[in-house]
């Protein structure tokens, strides 16, 4: 046998296509808008003086919290005897449910999170009393005796743990979600080819790299100030107001930036921050509470995993006539936000399809673990993931090129457009977009000699797929779709944005900046963007849904916007010419042929006290829903994307690797190509990792083993495809969004389909002879992809005539003479 090259042992060199050079964002002359500017705080990054709340000076006095946390998964709190741990080393206090003046919850939408457990617990990890002490570690240690049996005594009650569990017994978190179209069951029955199945699929750690950390500083006047990690310091005001019986008005929470949320800030760091707030005001001392990487991941929520039942019939070419599909959610211990996550997966099951005939049943169930939340996608992923294994199947099932069969299902123009939930494709750009893809990534002539490949490969087998992404852009609770600016601009011409928005590397404050100076005409440099502060911009909605510079971008644009307008009346009274005809471009304004520094028609414009502050507003048009019919427009526009992935697997090992993608995302008409470009890659990368290698795993008494890198693998720059060809897709947002660009924060993380799919190719690959589509589950880690060649073995071998029995028997060594 020819030995092969190795392809697992590659140098992860990666050629990103669009990798232009980041442009010079002092010099005068650069463009504000849809160029390559660096992130805000790039430098910062690098040099490792961006400031996170671990980093904030600590005030004199400042303790240290550590919550205890429960041992069991569903228990009666017997008896709790915190003494002993009280006369821990350091321990200044110790504080249960009872202490919180308050309403003892931190949960977003409906009331049923407990801040610290109140006679029950009802996961293992929730908080049941929070030790503080004068430093971390030592809070920590005191805090670990919550493991003893003496401390707290428990009476354990039967825990669910799982979605399909909890299914069986009918236990959800907010009421089953039913959508239906059509004669669904009907045009199954009569449908030519059927097929029928189950699907599963992980959850995911968000693994932001700072973890979750709050900082109190209690306040004159019963004030308390929070440095929270959050996306969504209104919520955090919010809840800890709540939490000490106070009035919002108390309450400030600001946050600079955070290292990472990927919606595990969402609502998740409410905990943290009521947990600090308390402590803060029983001691009148300030508390940081910063959570262990351990402690978070046995705390805090993921991503919400799916088991799927489905049914689908289809004609000879692939097309859909009926599909029934049940997702059902693991929500854990309360609602939290799985209420909008299951209706998101809802909302996204069709993914680029035309369903006619389609009966969708989203359910959020209620088990005993981690209360899931927001990840990246927001449920999106789990919907349209089901939609993409189906239609793969029917294409394996019909002989056909997978590629084909979506095509033949794509949404049209004009005609099957409208989505289950009644709202029309009016931006439909999957053909052009894909053909583009096809061309750049050479799809059919690289199948092609895969096969070939393949077959003179009798142990590593490749495989590709093309996936396709149609994303939903809005948040799906309506009233969310607003924003908040305010912007100063001072007498020296340099200006301060604050807006609703919080930074959490996804370059939303370069955004925000690059809109506004594109509004004075200034460089970049002279824009700065402030913290997230609820005593600045009042009401905001997290950053989430992808909308973070639609919204904010829009509200600064319209503050920005005023000021122009006085001050360009001001420049056509000082220089002459038309107030409609001021020019703001390279730092100077323009009027009746004069050119002023911006700084000076600052200055006169003080000088004549005109305002030269401003708030602004925006909120999305169009968007309504009806969450009685699950019905409506919750969409204001869609994101689209496709993506190529090659891979090979070992099929002795179940070893993979990616070899190559190629992404093609529409990020509309971008204003920053580089910050829209590292999205596209960190998400895809992002959504590799939750389809391949991040596995959770519960033991049998819910405890969650996978609690820190050593057990949870994230994907790391070597797992980065030697071959990465990212680009961008040409196209304006055919709705009149922030200079027609689109939100790109969480549709790219759908384009790691295609490598799950790739690998699913590639297994097949490895076991012809069957039609068959490979059972495997995601994570696709290299044990699920072992037991999917197993099966397909076991069914190879009944389609031949032989026993299931020495099918299953056969070793990964026996199948390679299968296919040589
Ligand atoms: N990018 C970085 N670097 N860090 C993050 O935490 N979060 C993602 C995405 N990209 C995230 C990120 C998620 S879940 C969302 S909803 C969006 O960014 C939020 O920001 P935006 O609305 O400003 O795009
Ligand atoms: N995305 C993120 N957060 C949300 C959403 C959403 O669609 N809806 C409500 N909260
Ligand atoms: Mo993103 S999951 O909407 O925070």
């Amino acid at each position: 046998m020819k030995p092969q090259s190795s392809p697992f042992i590659a140098p992860a060199t990666r050629a990103a296509a669009d990798s232009t050079p980041a442009v010079d964002p002092d010099a005068a002359n650069t463009p504000a808008i849809g160029v390559p500017l660096p992130h805000e705080s790039a430098a910062l990054h690098v040099s490792g003086a961006a400031i996170y709340i671990d980093d904030i000076p600590e005030v004199h006095g400042t303790l240290h919290a550590a919550p205890g946390l429960s041992r069991h998964a569903h228990a009666r709190i017997v008896s709790l005897d915190l003494a002993a741990v009280e006369r821990a080393p350091g321990v200044v206090a110790v504080l249960t449910a009872a202490d919180i003046p308050g309403e003892n919850n931190c949960g977003p939408v409906v009331h049923d999170d407990p801040i610290l457990a109140d006679g029950e617990v009802l996961y293992l990890g929730q908080p049941v009393f929070v030790v503080i002490a004068t430093s971390h570690d030592l809070a920590r240690r005191a805090a670990s005796l919550a493991d003893n049996e003496d401390v707290v005594r428990y009476e354990p009650l039967e825990a669910v743990l799982t979605a399909r569990d909890a299914n069986a017994n009918r236990q959800y978190v907010v009421p089953p979600l039913h959508l239906t179209r059509g004669t669904p069951a009907d045009k199954i029955a009569a449908a030519p080819h059927r097929l029928a199945g189950t699907f599963e699929v992980g959850g995911q750690e968000q693994f932001y790299l700072e973890g979750q950390i709050a900082y109190a500083l209690p306040k004159e006047m019963d004030g308390m100030h929070v440095y929270s990690s959050t996306q969504h310091p209104t919520e955090m005001q919010l809840v800890v107001a709540h939490m000490l019986g106070w009035p919002a008005h108390n309450v400030v929470c600001e946050c600079r930036r955070m290292g990472g949320g990927f919606g595990g800030k969402e609502s998740q760091s409410a905990i943290f921050a009521c947990i600090a707030a308390l402590a803060a005001h029983k001691l009148h001392r300030p508390i940081k509470l910063r959570a262990d990487r351990d402690d978070d991941f046995m705390i805090t929520g993921k991503r919400h995993d799916a088991a799927y039942d489905y049914e689908v019939g289809f004609d000879d070419h692939g097309r859909i006539l009926g599909v029934r599909v049940e997702i059902a959610l693991r929500a854990g211990f309360s609602a939290d936000l799985s209420g909008a996550v299951a209706t998101r997966a809802l909302c996204h099951f069709d993914n680029a399809y035309y369903l006619s005939d389609v009966d969708i049943l989203s359910l959020a169930c209620k088990t005993n673990t981690q209360s899931n939340t927001a990840f990246r996608g927001f449920g999106g992923p789990q919907g349209a993931l089901m939609i993409e294994v189906l239609i793969d199947g029917i294409a394996r099932e019909l002989g056909l090129d997978p590629l084909d069969v979506r095509r033949a299902n794509f949404y049209g123009i004009g005609e099957r457009d409208e989505t289950p939930y009644g709202q029309r494709v009016e931006d439909n750009i999957l053909e052009p977009l894909i053909d583009e893809l096809l061309v750049s990534s050479d799809y059919r002539a690289r199948r092609a000699a895969l096969a070939e490949a393949n077959a003179r490969s009798p142990v590593l087998k490749r495989g590709i797929a093309l996936t396709p992404v149609k994303f939903g852009i809005s948040f799906n609770v309506p009233f969310l779709n607003q924003a908040g600016a305010l912007v100063h601009v001072y007498r020296d011409g340099s200006v301060l944005v604050n807006h609703g928005g919080t930074e959490m590397g996804q370059g939303l404050n370069t955004k925000v900046a690059q809109v506004v100076a594109n509004e004075f005409g200034l460089p970049l440099s002279r824009v700065r963007v402030s913290a997230a502060d609820t005593s600045k911009v009042a009401n905001t909605s997290a950053t989430a849904a992808s909308t973070g510079s639609d919204l904010n971008g829009k509200a600064a644009e319209d503050a920005a916007r005023k000021i122009r307008e006085r001050l360009a009346a001001l420049a056509a009274k000082l220089l002459g010419g038309d107030a409609q005809h001021v020019v703001f471009a390279g730092g100077t304004v323009q009027s009746n042929g004069t050119a002023w520094p911006f700084a000076q028609l600052v200055n006169a414009a003080y000088l004549a006290r005109v305002q030269l502050w401003s708030d602004g507003f925006y909120a999305t048009p169009k968007v309504h829903w009806d969450s009685k019919t699950l019905t409506g427009h919750p969409f204001y526009y869609f994101a689209y994307g496709a993506a190529v992935s090659e891979v090979v697997i070992d099929t002795l090992t179940g070893e993979w690797k990616l070899l190559r993608a190629d992404l093609l995302h529409d990020a509309g008409r971008s204003i920053n190509p580089a910050i829209d470009l590292g999205q596209i890659e960190g998400g895809f990368i992002q959504g590799v990792g939750w389809l391949t290698t991040e596995e959770l795993w519960w033991n049998a008494d819910g405890r969650l083993m996978t609690h820190a890198p050593s057990t949870y693998k994230i994907p790391a720059v070597s797992d980065t495809p030697a071959a990465f060809n990212v680009r961008l897709y040409r196209n304006d947002n055919a709705e009149p969004t922030v200079f027609r660009s689109k939100a790109v924060g969480e549709p790219p993380l759908l384009l790691s389909f295609s490598v799950l799919l790739a690998i699913r190719d590639a297994i097949a690959a490895a076991v012809p002879g069957t039609r068959r589509a490979p059972p495997l589950r995601a994570p696709a880690t290299p044990e699920a992809i072992l037991d999917a060649l197993d099966a397909m073995r076991a069914h190879a071998t009944i389609s031949a005539g032989g026993s299931p029995t020495s099918g299953t028997d056969q070793g990964p060594v026996a199948e390679t003479t299968v296919t040589a």
